[in-house]
């Protein structure tokens, strides 16, 4: 067989690229030798296993990229724990074994360029995960690197949010999060049945929140968005500790009720020194499929309790069947609905998240001397 083409089935299984770790199999030594016997080329690659879904995309992906090479064998050969060990060592970037070594988030080390945005609510079922599995959505597909941390132990519903199906694969000691709509997700969800209740000692729950901070290959984000459990808890406290250069925005209905709560859970964070960066009003008014505005939940409670914080209101979501659709069907209404009024919403305020910028932080040990 022509050398040319065993080149050609080097090559091109080399450049494939596993998405959730974001590097290509030559990259990561993963593509074994070819070698060619009565017209028939047969090959190895090793991969994470651990997946089924993500081993059949790459099955499908591996058929594709040498269906036009003629007689071509591809064996998937999943890592063994000593290959799992050697790759481990590979991905890790001297800022991630810095990370390990002192268990903080590389999110808070010095120079890390991650903003790292808190969606909290006073109260439970004011949509706030919907927010922000469609912020983080959005964001995605403007380009941004987005993982969704759902801290939310008590109501984890981000997995289901984003339709995500695949469990996280394991290298070595670290936790590959999987990916849906270009949005890398870590959440409790993945490790206890949907209907098992959790009943957390605080310990246990820093413990976690810990390793799902240090232990996760998040790679470089531009964005980490944390849903939060409502109210104002343990987890607002060990995020403090480990993220403390979070940005929190508060989800509230218009309801004065809902505002007087959420205003609770927003003087929580100034009081853990967390800078309240912007309300979302959601659940809006209900708009019907032919454009009819209601106002079901009364209106002016997120402009109001912007106003009392001191900070913008950066949108208001109306209530739309697409939205809640989108969410119970797994394909976030920005992606599924893009016209929905909802989703307009949704893209008004990530333009405003954006053009925000990242909070700006002060060194208290850098006077400037006045002349
Ligand atoms: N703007 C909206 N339009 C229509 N339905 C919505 C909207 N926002 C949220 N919902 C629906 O309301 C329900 C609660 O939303 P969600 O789970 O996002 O709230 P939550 O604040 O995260 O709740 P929890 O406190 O349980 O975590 C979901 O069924 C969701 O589909
Ligand atoms: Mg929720």
């Amino acid at each position: 067989m022509a050398k040319d083409v065993v080149d050609q089935v080097v090559e091109r299984l080399r450049a494939l690229v596993d998405d959730e770790v974001g590097v290509s199999y030559g990259e990561l030594g993963l593509v074994g030798p070819v070698t060619s016997k009565l017209r028939r080329l047969s090959a190895t690659l090793h991969y994470v296993g651990g997946a089924p879904e993500v081993t059949e995309q790459l099955q499908a992906q591996v058929d594709a990229a040498v269906a036009d090479l003629g007689n071509v064998v591809v064996e998937l050969v999943p890592l063994d724990p000593a290959g799992q060990a050697e790759l481990r060592e590979r991905l890790m970037t001297p800022l991630m074994r810095e990370a390990r070594s002192s268990r903080t988030p590389v999110f808070s080390l010095p120079g890390a360029k991650t903003r790292v945005i808190g969606v909290s609510s006073g109260k439970g079922g004011v949509g706030k995960s919907s927010v922000t599995a469609n912020v983080a959505t959005e964001l995605a597909r403007r380009g941004q690197r987005v993982g969704v941390l759902d801290a939310d132990v008590y109501g984890f519903s981000i997995p289901k949010l984003l339709g995500l199906r695949s469990m996280p694969r394991v290298i070595d000691d670290l936790i590959l999060p999987p990916k849906a709509f270009g949005v890398k997700v870590i959440s409790l969800g993945f490790f206890v049945e949907e209907d098992t209740p959790v009943i957390w000692r605080g310990p246990m729950l820093h413990k976690t929140i810990e390793q799902f901070l240090v232990d996760v290959l998040w790679g470089e984000l531009d964005y980490l968005l944390v849903d939060m459990p409502p109210g104002t808890g343990d987890v607002a406290l060990s995020l403090q500790q480990f993220l403390p250069r979070s940005e929190i925005f508060v989800v509230t209905t218009p309801q004065s009720a809902a505002v007087r709560v959420a205003q609770r859970s927003a003087l929580a964070a100034k009081k853990l020194k967390l800078p309240v960066r912007g309300v979302i009003e959601n659940m809006s008014a209900f708009v019907t499929p032919n454009g009819e505005r209601y106002a079901i939940f009364g209106s002016g409670g997120g402009q109001s309790l912007a106003n009392e914080l001191g900070v913008e209101l950066l949108g208001e979501i109306p209530l739309t069947m697409a939205l809640r659709e989108g969410g119970d069907g797994g394909t976030p209404v920005v992606v599924g609905t893009p016209d929905d009024l909802a989703s307009e919403s949704v893209r008004t305020l990530v333009d405003k998240l954006e053009s925000l910028g990242p909070v700006r932080r002060y060194r208290s040990d850098l006077k400037v001397q006045a002349k």
